[in-house]
C-alpha cells in the first residue's frame, strides 16, 4: 500500500510558533496514527490549545472519539496529575490499540459509544469533532458538564461573517455555541484553515 498521502496528512507542518519538541505521550500516538494510515487525528495547533486549556481542569477530561489518541495526549500532557482523562472509541481496533499503548499512562480508554461516557460525568471538559457534534443532540452534552465546564469542538473551517457560514450555508452548530448566553464562548483560528470553538459555561 501506498502510503505517502496519510504520512503526509497525519504529520503537519505548524503555522504558529511553537517548540519542536512534542511531549512524548503525543509522539506515540502521532506514530501509531502514521503506521495505520489514520488521518483524522488532531493537529498540534489544536493539541497546544487542548493542553492548555487542560491545565485548567481539574475533576474529569472527557474526549469523544479517541482515533489514534493524539487528543487524549495533548490532554494528558497538559491537565494536572490529579485531573482525570477518559476517551471513548468506537472502532475497536482503534480503541484497543489506544488501550495497550497508554497502558499505565494515566488516560482511560474506553471502546465503547460515546454515549457510554455519560456514566463518568460531570466534566471539567469535553473535546470533539465538529462533525460528531453535529450528530448529538447539543442539550446532551450540555448535561454532562460541570460548573465552569468547557467544550472545545475541533475542525471548523474559519469564518469572518455573521452569522458564520460552512460551504455557503448558516453554521448552525457554531451559531448555537457563540450565541448561547449559558456559555462565553469564542472561535479561535488555530491555523488558516483551521478553527476551534472553546465555550465555558458561566
Ligand atoms: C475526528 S476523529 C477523532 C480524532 C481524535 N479526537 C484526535 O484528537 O486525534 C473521530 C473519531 O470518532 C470515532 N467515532 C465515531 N463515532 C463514534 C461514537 N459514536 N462513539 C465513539 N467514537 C466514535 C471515529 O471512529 C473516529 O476515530
Amino acid at each position: 500500500m501506498d502510503r505517502s498521502g496519510p504520512r503526509r496528512a497525519a504529520v503537519r507542518l505548524e503555522h504558529v510558533s511553537a517548540p519542536p519538541d512534542l511531549p512524548d505521550l503525543v509522539v506515540r500516538a502521532l506514530r501509531m496514527s502514521l503506521e495505520r494510515g489514520y488521518v483524522q487525528a488532531s493537529r498540534s495547533e489544536t493539541g497546544r490549545l487542548l493542553a492548555t486549556l487542560a491545565a485548567t481542569r481539574s475533576g474529569t477530561i472527557a474526549e469523544c472519539g479517541t482515533g489514534c489518541g493524539v487528543g487524549a495526549a495533548w490532554l494528558r500532557s497538559g491537565a494536572p496529575k490529579t485531573t482525570r482523562v477518559i476517551t471513548a472509541e468506537l472502532d475497536p481496533g482503534l480503541a484497543h490499540g489506544v488501550m495497550t499503548m497508554f497502558a499505565g499512562d494515566d488516560i482511560d480508554v474506553m471502546h465503547a459509544d460515546w454515549g457510554s461516557l455519560r456514566e463518568h460525568a460531570p466534566f471539567s471538559l469535553i473535546f470533539l469533532d465538529a462533525s460528531s457534534a453535529r450528530e448529538w443532540p447539543r442539550e446532551e452534552i450540555v448535561a454532562l458538564l460541570d460548573d465552569g465546564g468547557m467544550i472545545v469542538l475541533d475542525d471548523f473551517t474559519p469564518c469572518p461573517s455573521w452569522p458564520p457560514l460552512v460551504r455557503g450555508r448558516v453554521d448552525t452548530l457554531r451559531l448555537e455555541w457563540l450565541s448561547d448566553e449559558r456559555f462565553t464562548s469564542v472561535d479561535v483560528m488555530v491555523a488558516e484553515d483551521t478553527s476551534v470553538l472553546v465555550a465555558v459555561r458561566r
